[in-house]
């Protein structure tokens, strides 16, 4: 038995698009009579890009947990619905069904109403990759509250700035998390991130590490305990029940935080209905999933890939979905694969950078192992290059897997651009068509659409679907500004792409000045601040250059007042403050001292010139005419790194 609403076929698909494209209404109430609602919507869609505004299932209730839990119990309960592989090989496995789901689920959200968490509170969430934070995550969706995951790569300072914005006044946590040879101390980043902090009202610890921890009396409380409390309040006789909240369609239902071109992150947020109406039915149909295949998607649950393709969607197709504590690279470079074999995995959902530094490791690593298993591969963040995805093709898929390159952002909530895994054809570097529902356009500098084949311009999207960001917390009109005002009358993706014959979309990377460092993004400003915070730095300017594996590198242009003695400690003192300020995630890979930077007489810096450099096109910088000081140019040439 496969889903209802599952496309089978090229004809299918293009029957489906054309559906979804005359009347978006009658196909996505039909998407969606395939789902539990406790009440039926009014209206299927009403918005306008202006405000913007943006409501799908209107007058519809729900609660996305019922549909990614308790639906499925009759006929899955036993089933597997997470598959947990820790860090170290040798430490057991643990395989969670829907029935276990259901009452770890409960029991969590027990624990936060037993901690006075009510809906529409936010919940900040700093976990590793374990069970538990599936739980957490559904447990918030549970008593709809408002869960705000942070990934474990982020400092004590990102936190606090995020526990600011969301104004949040909880916190989930572990007191530590293992990723591969390394503890890393998540309480105590938490607490570094309370210092001062007056709203935060309860931390829930869960022992992964056993890593001392400090815990404050009044404030901190054991995941332990609290569950066991909790667990006599929603087991009686064996049964385990705990009423999910009734929540409206465009209640929100997460924030998550992500890069813009502004130096401060932004809370993009979604709402419950259409986000879970289009993340089942993106991972349906663009995976092809068919009831029994285990989905292995390698994200961290810190960024939308983990929410979307390892939770909400799979969750709610009532599919397998496995949970990785660890990274790629250890005990070594086979670890995907020997997990593939190990569990017999169908889908692997994986990012190019992962791909890339695998190939670096050779295929010692890949023999010996089976991979027969293997039905679909999946790759998202970055665009892929020719080299990464034969590699991909070659020595995972055999040839006999079909890759989709999906295109996608925190934003769009699910997958926009793709081909569907053996449905419609791959091209290599190519996402190709859009999903039922995707209405995308290219536009040049003025907002002018660019019609026909075989040409590049700015992506936009010209009609909401299901899953488009509702708004940034707190501030709506930075919603607009960002998304819906360049080209009004669309959503601007941020990204450039180019348009085959065929209508086939490819990506070419970024056109505004965020970065994506190993498929995370990071905005040159949001780098450049953390830089300027350090003492003695004067100016500095940031820009991107290709990365072998990573895709593009952080090359950093620094002023520096005076650096005394070893440049090289200078640096890595620099390299502690952007640690500190945003996580090792920021740090940049190249810095260079310079003199000046190349600006305008209006005191603009040249980026363009800066890029080239960094990409080591030290020839063709264009004109250089208007700039104020063309010697500082000639000195940034020479001192290249
Ligand atoms: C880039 C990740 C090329 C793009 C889901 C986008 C891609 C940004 C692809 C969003 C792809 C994502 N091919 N580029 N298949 N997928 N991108 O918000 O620049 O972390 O704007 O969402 O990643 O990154 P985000």
């Amino acid at each position: 038995m496969s889903y209802p609403y599952q496309i089978k076929n090229a004809e299918q698909y293009q029957a489906a698009y054309k559906k979804s494209v005359e009347d978006p209404e009658g196909f996505w109430s039909e998407v969606a009579s395939h789902f539990y609602w406790r009440k039926h919507w009014d209206k299927v869609l009403d918005w306008n890009f202006t405000d913007p505004r943006v409501e799908w299932f209107k007058g519809a209730k729900l609660n996305i947990t019922e549909n990614c839990i308790d639906r499925h119990l009759e006929k899955l309960g036993d089933k597997p619905a997470i598959i947990w592989e820790p860090n170290n090989p040798e430490e057991r496995t643990r395989v969670v069904t829907y029935n276990r789901l259901h009452k770890r689920v409960c029991q969590f959200a027990q624990v936060l109403k037993n901690n006075g968490v009510k809906k529409g509170d936010r919940v900040c969430i700093y976990m590793g990759m374990v069970p538990e934070l599936a739980y957490a995550v559904l447990g918030c969706a549970r008593i709809g509250a408002i869960h705000s995951v942070i990934f474990g790569g982020f400092s004590a300072q990102s936190i606090a700035d995020r526990l600011y914005d969301a104004n949040a006044e909880y916190i989930v946590t572990c007191d530590g998390a293992f990723r591969g040879n390394k503890d890393i101390p998540l309480k105590s980043v938490i607490d570094d991130a309370l210092i001062g902090n007056r709203t935060v009202k309860k931390v829930i610890v869960y022992t992964r590490t056993r890593t001392p921890v400090s815990m404050i009396k009044g404030r901190d409380v054991w995941w332990e305990d609290e569950m066991e409390h909790a667990e006599h309040q929603v087991e009686q006789e064996g049964k385990v029940s705990f009423p999910a909240e009734e929540m409206d369609a465009e209640d929100p239902l997460f924030i998550l935080y992500t890069s813009g071109s502004t130096g401060k992150p932004k809370g993009v947020v979604h709402s419950c209905a259409g986000y879970m109406v289009y993340t089942a039915y993106s991972f349906v149909n663009v995976f092809q999933y068919e009831p029994g295949d285990i989905h292995f998607c390698t994200a961290d649950i810190g960024w939308i890939t983990g929410h979307s393709y390892i939770l909400y969607g799979p969750l709610s197709a009532g599919a397998t979905t496995m949970m990785f504590e660890g990274i790629p690279t250890w005990p070594d470079a086979g670890r995907f694969w020997d997990i593939i074999d190990k569990y017999k995995v169908n889908i692997l959902y994986t990012a190019p950078t992962a791909i890339r530094s695998l190939m670096g490791f050779g295929l010692g690593h890949v023999h010996g192992h089976k991979l027969d298993s293997l039905k679909v591969l999946g790759t998202v963040g970055e665009p892929i290059n020719q080299e990464a995805w034969h590699w991909y093709d070659d020595n995972i898929g055999k040839n006999k897997c079909p890759i989709v390159d999906t295109w996608w952002q925190t934003e769009t909530g699910g997958i926009l651009i793709s081909n569907m895994a053996g449905v419609t054809p791959a091209r290599p570097t190519f996402a190709t068509l859009p999903l039922p529902g995707v209405e995308p356009v290219l536009v040049d500098e003025n907002g002018k659409e660019i019609e026909g084949n075989n040409v590049s311009g700015n992506l936009c999207i010209r009609h909401p679907w299901p899953s488009t960001i509702r708004t940034t917390y707190g501030d709506h009109e930075r919603c607009r500004l960002n998304y819906f005002s360049t080209y009004p009358g669309y959503y601007f993706t941020g990204d450039g792409a180019y348009r085959d014959e065929n209508g086939n979309y490819r990506i070419t990377g970024r056109v505004d000045d965020v970065l994506n460092v190993s498929g995370h993004r990071l905005g040159t400003a949001e780098v450049e601040n953390a830089i300027n915070m350090h003492a003695g730095v004067v100016e500095s300017a940031v820009v991107g250059y290709p990365h072998e594996i990573k895709g593009q590198g952080v090359y950093a242009f620094i002023i520096y007042e005076h650096v005394h003695g070893d440049e090289n400690l200078t640096r890595q003192d620099i390299l502690q403050t952007v640690t500190r300020v945003i996580g090792p995630i920021a740090k940049p890979d190249k810095i260079q001292f310079v003199p000046g930077l190349p600006k305008t007489r209006s005191g603009k810096i040249m980026r363009r010139i800066l890029r080239k450099i960094a990409e080591g096109d030290l020839e063709n910088l264009g004109d250089t005419s208007t700039l104020l000081d063309p010697s500082v140019v000639e000195e940034i040439k020479r001192g290249k790194l």
